[in-house]
């Protein structure tokens, strides 16, 4: 079971409708995968589940750059960084699944939630949107 700090809620808004829908999507994801673990799923279905994932996970990190970058956030550069670091983890729990490893694509998929949730909504991007938010309130 989930804690409901792993599931999305209200307090994972951040107040741009679009980012926030993305945010739920991925983050719906993650939680089907990580119950998808406890069952008795296989490597197929795991590796079918994981790989849509990693297309949404990409296309949201490519928007979210090009609308932090045309309100001129001064953190992108590194908000890119992060952004590829959870590319790289979402490859290598990917990885972990190709290989047939099933201890190693558990923990890899629990620290990408786990810092998703945390770190990138929580953080990462509520830093980036209360900028954005500040420079447009007169
Ligand atoms: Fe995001
Ligand atoms: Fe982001």
């Amino acid at each position: 079971m989930l804690k409901d700090s792993e599931r999305w809620g209200p307090q994972l808004e951040l107040g741009d409708p679009q980012i926030d829908k993305e945010h739920q999507q991925i983050t719906g994801q993650l939680e089907r995968l990580r119950s998808l673990i406890t069952g008795e799923a296989t490597i197929e279905t795991l590796i079918g589940s994981l790989a849509p994932l990693f297309e949404q996970l990409t296309a949201h990190f490519v928007a979210e750059e090009s609308l932090f970058e045309t309100q001129g956030y001064p953190e992108v550069g590194q908000h890119k960084k992060e952004h590829q670091e959870y590319l790289d983890q979402a490859r290598m729990t990917l990885e972990s699944l190709n290989q047939n490893d099933l201890g190693s694509f558990q923990s890899q998929l629990v620290q990408l939630s786990d810092r998703w949730l945390q770190e990138h909504i929580l953080v990462e991007d509520k830093l980036a949107i209360s900028f954005i938010n500040a420079q447009e309130s007169p």
